[in-house]
Formats: structure tokens, C-alpha cells, sequence
């Protein structure tokens, strides 16, 4: 499927914050917040509902609610950064863990936690995770998702650079892919330019 990019001015404005360098870790840490709100309230404007027959004070009446369980998926750590901004939006969303990290020297990710609701096949699943570089954390993600019978997957990332976009449409052509931003180039250590930095040291203070 195609990606698409949420282009709004406020997602736009927040992105600038967050590349500034002189950013500091608590507003750095809002700006992300807020940008994954605002991501998931367009992701979700097509999301099926249901009819179902309420009470208000006045009449009987049929009005809507979601249909589907909604499941929001950070990859540790930086996908952490985005999952309050999201369940400012959808409070009854579950959330799942998987903890990946790219090895320094071969850019590989390696998986060292995983945690999913029973039910997680079912649900509709927003894969978070700010930062899309060669794609490989968020492929061996899907990878894990599809394996637990997930079948309706989304991946929501702040800043992709144009490998990574390839290399995880070719791997799983059938998922939905959102970003803030489509950067130009990752540059030979693996970083997105002119992108953001490390995401997860500048959410979390650790350089
Ligand atoms: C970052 C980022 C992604 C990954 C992207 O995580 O949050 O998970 O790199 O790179 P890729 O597309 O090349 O796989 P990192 O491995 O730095 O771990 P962290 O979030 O714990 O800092
Ligand atoms: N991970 C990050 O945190 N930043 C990048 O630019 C690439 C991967």
C-alpha cells in the first residue's frame, strides 16, 4: 500500500520543534506526544463503527461507537514516546510491547521483549515507532504481530527515510504505513537526515 503522509500544518510545526537540537527532553517529549495525537485522530477517521441503541435524556436513539478493539504497539523505547499522545484520542485502546533494538555495528534489530493482549488477532493495530531508518525494527515487528494472527496493521512513525519505506512495503505489502514526515536520505551511520537524532536518548534524557 502506499504511504502516506500526514501533512497538517500543526504535525508540521510540532515536527520542526522536535529537530531543533536545543530541544530539551520534556518538551521534546510533549511535541512527540502531541504529534501522535493528532496522527491518530486522521488514522482513524475511517475506522468501522457499529450502530448501537442509546438513552439520552430526551429520546431513544441509534448513534455509533467503534466496532473494533484497538490495540496500540510501541516499539521499546521510542515507540513510547508516541502511546499517551494516541490514548489521549482512543482511551479504550490496549496496548501491546515489543522491545527491539538495532545492533550498532549492523544496523540489525534484535528482539528482547514481546507482550500482547489474547485477542490482539482481532483488534486493529497501530504499530508506534518515531523514527523509520532502514525499516528493519518495524518489519521484524509486523513480523511478530503477523505470527500472533494480526491481520489488520498499521504503522504510525514520525520521520521515514525512503529506504525504509521500501524495504518494509516490499516485506509486507498489505499493511498501512503513516508518517509525519518523508526524509531524504539515511545518511552512513544509519541516522535519518535531516531527521531528529536519536529518538529514544532525546525522549528519555539518556545522552
Ligand atoms: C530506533 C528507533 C527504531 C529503530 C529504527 O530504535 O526507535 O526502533 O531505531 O531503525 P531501523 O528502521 O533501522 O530499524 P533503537 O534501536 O535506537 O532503540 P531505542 O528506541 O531503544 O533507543
Ligand atoms: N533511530 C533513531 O533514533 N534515529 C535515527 O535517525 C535512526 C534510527
Amino acid at each position: 500500500m502506499a504511504v502516506k503522509v500526514l501533512d497538517h500544518a500543526l504535525i508540521k510545526h510540532k515536527l520542526t520543534n522536535i529537530r531543533k537540537k536545543e530541544t530539551k527532553t520534556i518538551n521534546f517529549y510533549q511535541n512527540v506526544s502531541e504529534i501522535a495525537g493528532l496522527m491518530a485522530f486522521e488514522i482513524s477517521r475511517n475506522f468501522p463503527l457499529k450502530e448501537i441503541e442509546i438513552e439520552t435524556p430526551v429520546c431513544t436513539s441509534t448513534q455509533y461507537e467503534l466496532a473494533s478493539e484497538i490495540t496500540i504497539v510501541p516499539i521499546l523505547r521510542a515507540g513510547l514516546g508516541m502511546v499517551d499522545g494516541i490514548r489521549g484520542m482512543i482511551p479504550t485502546a490496549k496496548i501491546a510491547f515489543i522491545g527491539l533494538y538495532r545492533d550498532e555495528e549492523t544496523l540489525e534489530p534484535v528482539e528482547y521483549y514481546a507482550k500482547f493482549p489474547k485477542d490482539i488477532a482481532s483488534s486493529i493495530v497501530l504499530v508506534v515507532d518515531p523514527m523509520l531508518a532502514t525499516g528493519g525494527s518495524a518489519i521484524a515487528a509486523i513480523d511478530m504481530l503477523k505470527r500472533a494472527g494480526c491481520q489488520n496493521i498499521n504503522y504510525v512513525g514520525l520521520v521515514g527515510a525512503p529506504v525504509g519505506v521500501n524495504n518494509l512495503q516490499t516485506a509486507h505489502p498489505d499493511i498501512n504505513i503513516y508518517l509525519a514526515s518523508l526524509d531524504e536520505k539515511l545518511n552512513e551511520d544509519g541516522y535519518i537526515v535531516p531527521g531528529l537524532g536519536d529518538c529514544g536518548d532525546r525522549l528519555f534524557g539518556t545522552k
